[in-house]
C-alpha cells in the first residue's frame, strides 16, 4: 500500500517539520495556497477547521488535508493571547509579552502551548489536540524553533523550548501531542493503514 498523501493547509515549514516526525507514515506537504480564511474564529478548532476546509477545495478528491491552530495562554494575561497568539504584539511579540509580564511572577506566568488538528478525508473528519504546559521565561534564550519558543519553559525543564531544539519539539511539543491524539483518533476509528 503506498503512503497516505496529506497536504498540510498551512505556509508554516516549522509546523510541517514538527509533524512530520510523528505522521512519518504520511506523505505530508504543505499547502501553499493563496487567501487562506483569517484567524477569526473563537477557538483553536474552528479556526483550523477552516484552514481545512479552505485546503479541501484545492486538493485532489479523495485526499486528506490537515488544519492546523495553535496559540499560547498565559495566566497573568487571563489566558492571552490564546486564539489571537499569530497577531499579539504587532511584529514583536515576545518584547509585548515580556514587557506585560514585568512585573509578574510564579503563578502569573505559568502559561500553555495549545494546538488543535483537523483531518478531512473522504471518510470523514478527525480531530487532535495537545496541551504543553510550561512557564514564561524573564528573558529570551537560545536559537531553534519559532515564535514564543525562547520564553517557553516547558514544566519539568529549565531550558526554553528554543533552547532544547527542534528534536525535542518533534517529540514533545503541543503539535507532536495533537498528532498522537489524532493518530489515537484514527484507530479508534479502525483507520490505521488507510
Ligand atoms: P497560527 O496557528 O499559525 O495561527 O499561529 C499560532 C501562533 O501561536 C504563532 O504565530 C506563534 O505566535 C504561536 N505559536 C504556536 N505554536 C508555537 C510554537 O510551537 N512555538 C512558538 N510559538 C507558537
Amino acid at each position: 500500500m503506498g503512503r497516505l498523501r496529506v497536504r498540510l493547509a498551512s505556509r508554516n515549514e516549522n509546523k510541517l517539520r514538527e509533524l512530520e516526525r510523528l505522521l512519518g507514515d504520511w506523505q505530508l506537504g504543505l499547502l501553499d495556497a493563496e487567501n487562506y480564511p483569517p484567524e477569526t474564529g473563537a477557538t483553536y478548532y474552528e479556526n483550523a477547521l477552516s484552514k481545512a476546509r479552505h485546503g479541501a477545495k484545492l486538493v485532489d478528491e479523495g485526499a486528506w488535508v490537515l488544519g492546523e491552530d495553535s496559540g499560547l495562554e498565559v495566566d497573568g494575561l487571563g489566558g492571552g493571547p490564546g486564539v489571537r497568539s499569530a497577531r499579539f504584539g504587532g511584529g514583536e511579540p515576545v518584547e509585548r509579552l515580556l514587557a506585560e509580564l514585568r512585573d509578574v511572577e510564579d503563578e502569573g506566568r505559568r502559561a500553555r502551548y495549545v494546538c488543535e488538528l483537523v483531518a478531512i478525508s473522504p471518510r470523514g473528519e478527525l480531530r487532535g489536540t495537545g496541551v504543553l504546559e510550561g512557564r514564561i521565561a524573564d528573558e529570551p534564550r537560545g536559537d531553534e524553533g519559532f515564535g514564543y519558543d525562547p520564553i517557553f519553559i516547558p514544566a519539568g525543564e529549565e531550558r526554553t523550548v528554543a533552547e532544547l531544539g527542534n528534536e525535542w519539539k518533534a517529540e514533545n511539543s503541543h503539535r507532536a501531542r495533537a498528532a498522537r491524539d489524532l493518530l489515537r483518533a484514527m484507530s479508534r476509528r479502525g483507520w490505521s493503514g488507510v
